[in-house]
């Protein structure tokens, strides 16, 4: 099938799917300037695998390097911006209220920024921060950890116990966020039409969702420059970026 045809037959099933759901890996930012998971690390982590730093483990060894990390990872997020992948799904989702559910594994952020409403971010937000541990000092007459404070190069400890806060985001080995997992199970399992970008499908429960689309009936398109674990799940394989695609595809 030439790719004109593929991307007119996609265009037909995205102009007839009632729900469409969306599900986003790191690919759909990398034309913002933010690098991949499975892309070379660069600079000072270019000896490092995500999965060896973005554990409880690795931050409960060695907190500071795990926070500088993430430190570096925020600062550099401070300078991108969505691009026209994102923007095409927000747009679509402005014009067709309630027929299209975007689902991440992303931590950026930059759904949110182009103005999708409502992403199910499944592995939480790397702009927010939680305690790492419940407060000893909590239902013991003490209002539980409050003010952090703030140390160079270490994570922010909380004055009274002593707590240390951690990145909001999901790390290797932990459990996703139950509410947005639940809503995504069911989106995947509703719609008639899954497409996904930028994801190696390597991680799961997040692929788990294009294996539960395809089985419940959705027509499943992949949307990626590169072969992904999950193409033998999809209808249609689409070879290119989400710039060079998305906009083709939503602009109905
Ligand atoms: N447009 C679309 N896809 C792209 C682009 C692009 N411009 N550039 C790269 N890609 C694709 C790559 O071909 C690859 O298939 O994006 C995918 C990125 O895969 P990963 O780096 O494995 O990222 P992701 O699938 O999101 O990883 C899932 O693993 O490390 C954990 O929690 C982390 O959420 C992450 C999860």
């Amino acid at each position: 099938m030439l790719p004109e045809d593929a991307l007119g037959q996609v265009r037909g099933w995205i102009a007839a799917a009632a729900r469409i759901v969306v599900l986003t890996g790191a690919g759909i930012s990398a034309e913002s300037g933010v690098p991949t998971f499975r892309d070379a690390q660069t600079g000072l982590w270019a000896h490092f695998r995500p999965e060896d730093l973005a554990t409880e483990d690795a931050f409960r060894r060695d907190p500071q390097r795990v926070w500088d990390w993430y430190a570096e990872r925020r600062e550099a997020l401070r300078t991108v911006r969505p691009n026209a992948g994102h923007a095409a799904l927000a747009r679509f989702a402005a014009r067709h209220p309630g027929r299209l559910t975007v689902v991440t594994q992303n931590v950026d952020g930059l759904h949110q920024a182009a103005g999708s409403p409502d992403v199910l971010a499944l592995h939480g937000n790397l702009s927010e921060d939680r305690w790492l541990d419940p407060c000893p000092l909590a239902g013991r007459g003490a209002p539980g950890c409050g003010a952090a404070l703030a140390e160079p190069g270490r994570p922010p400890r909380c004055v009274q116990c002593g707590n240390p806060l951690r990145p909001a985001v999901v790390w290797f080995g932990e459990m996703l966020p139950e509410r947005a997992l639940a809503r995504a199970e069911q989106a995947a399992a509703a719609c008639e039409l899954m497409l996904v970008v930028g994801t190696s499908g390597q991680v799961w429960p997040a692929a788990g969702l294009v294996h539960a689309a395809r089985a419940a009936g959705a027509r499943v398109v992949v949307v990626n420059p590169a072969p992904t674990e999950l193409d033998d799940v999809a209808h249609v394989v689409l070879s290119g970026t989400s710039v060079q695609l998305l906009p083709r595809l939503l602009e109905t």
